[in-house]
């Protein structure tokens, strides 16, 4: 990885974001900012593969909801390098609660509901290290 503080995140597309054509949107607020896209696909998200990126939340009040807003339905996964890049793509998208997000954000301007909230991000770089692995190969990641 190149340069100082180089950091790299997991972030996911959810369905409404590319049922609405924003995936252009989103990912060009990303580049602006000086992320690099190391690695990115349109993925069918299996049921499986929503339980396995959501069971930290598994028990809780909304999650049967969220698994449902996402299962069965196409998203856009990529891997993203830059400084810092785990807090940085966080601010960039904004409060979990769209409704209460900065404008200026991703979701501050361009989403609305809670469980479906446009983006998913990696909040850690533990969590970075286990959501990637759900769509990715390491050998996939030899990009740059
Ligand atoms: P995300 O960043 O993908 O991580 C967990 C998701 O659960 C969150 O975004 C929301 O889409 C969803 N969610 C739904 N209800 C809540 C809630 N009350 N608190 C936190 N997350 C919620």
């Amino acid at each position: 990885m190149a340069g100082e503080d180089a950091e790299r995140t997991f972030v996911m597309l959810k369905p409404s974001c590319v049922e609405k054509g924003f995936i252009g949107e989103v990912i060009s607020r990303f580049e602006r900012k000086g992320l690099r896209i190391i690695q990115l696909k349109v993925v069918k998200m299996s049921r499986e593969k929503a339980e396995e990126l959501y069971k930290v939340h598994y028990g809780k009040p909304f999650y049967e909801g969220l698994i449902n807003v996402i299962a069965g339905k196409t998203v856009v996964a990529m891997i993203l390098e830059g400084r810092k890049a785990i807090g940085v793509v966080r601010r960039l998208i904004g409060a979990t609660d769209p409704a209460e997000a900065q404008p200026g954000t991703i979701r501050g301007d361009l989403a609305i509901n809670l469980t479906d909230n446009l983006v998913h991000a990696s909040d850690s770089p533990e969590s970075y290290q286990r959501e990637y692995r759900i769509f990715f190969e390491d050998e996939e990641l030899q990009t740059y």
